[in-house]
């Protein structure tokens, strides 16, 4: 009963009362973590995804403006926006699979067709670098600037951690650093392999893989002179 009396609050200040459309629920429920079950998970839809041709972050998941019309997700491995987005749901939020009559799926569906069909309606590419390798090093200035747009939003600064977005995401590059050194590896070419392939390839955790056309070796090499590894 709680739901409802917040809803009519609006009659209180005067503003009219009305049960919010799909499309309303849908905006809002892109941006909260919560539509994941699982009490660990700290992402949203939009943590991943833009719907802003404005947005200069450079997300792992694609623009979804224009997503409903697309003929296929995932860069060909998936047929339905169903199916795209329970990976996302499976995979990086730990939530269980959205069945294809639940009206809280419906609603973001309303809302994401509700951000137009004719712009960005082709199929997006995604490459993914099958056998990771050592990079050359970039430019440091440039790296920084990577750094704020790919990897901050989750993981905050580099270091410290500070202004990560929950506890899950670990200081790079210390982590990997502690991880490499156990295994003998060298610590690039674990944040290679992660930045790769996320939580694929037998790697575990939650953190999405980046494509080629998200993040280049060259940015990726500048990323690695930024964090002197
Ligand atoms: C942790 C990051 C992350 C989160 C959170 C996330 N996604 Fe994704 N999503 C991705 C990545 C990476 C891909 C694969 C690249 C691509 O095709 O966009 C993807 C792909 C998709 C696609 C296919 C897009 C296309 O055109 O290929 C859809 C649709 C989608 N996600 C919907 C959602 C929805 C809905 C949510 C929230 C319930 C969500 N995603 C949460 C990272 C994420
Ligand atoms: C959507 C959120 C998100 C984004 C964006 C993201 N990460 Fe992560 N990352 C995580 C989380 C959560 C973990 C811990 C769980 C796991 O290992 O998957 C992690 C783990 C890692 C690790 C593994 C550390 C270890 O234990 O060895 C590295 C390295 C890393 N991230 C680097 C990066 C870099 C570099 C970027 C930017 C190019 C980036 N991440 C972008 C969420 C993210």
């Amino acid at each position: 009963m709680r739901r409802p009396l917040a809803w009519c609050l609006p009659l209180v200040l005067g503003a009219g009362c009305g049960v919010p459309s799909a499309r309303e629920v849908g905006e809002q429920l892109f941006t909260d973590p919560r539509f994941s079950l699982s009490e660990t998970n700290a992402f949203a839809c939009a943590t991943c995804h833009a719907v802003d041709a404005e947005d200069t972050r450079m997300l792992t998941g694609a623009n979804l403006v224009g997503a409903t019309a697309r003929p296929s997700y995932w860069g060909g491995f998936e047929t339905t926006m169903l199916d795209a987005s329970n990976v996302c749901l499976t995979r990086f939020m730990r939530g269980g699979l959205l069945a294809a009559d639940e009206p809280r799926g419906r609603a973001l569906y309303e809302y994401l067709r509700s951000l137009g069909t004719e712009q960005g309606k082709d199929a997006v590419p995604f490459t993914v670098v099958e056998n990771t390798t050592s990079l050359e090093r970039g430019d440091a200035a440039r790296g920084a600037e990577v750094w704020q747009r790919a990897c901050a939003g989750c993981h905050g600064e580099p270091h410290t951690g500070e202004g990560r977005l929950d506890d899950s995401a670990v200081s790079v590059p210390e982590a990997s650093a502690a991880f490499a050194a156990s295994l003998g590896f060298t610590t690039d070419a674990v944040v290679i392999e992660k930045v790769r392939h996320g939580v694929f390839f037998n790697i575990g955790g939650t953190m999405p893989p980046s494509s080629l056309e998200v993040l280049t070796d060259e940015d990726l090499g500048a990323l690695l002179a930024y964090l002197e590894i």
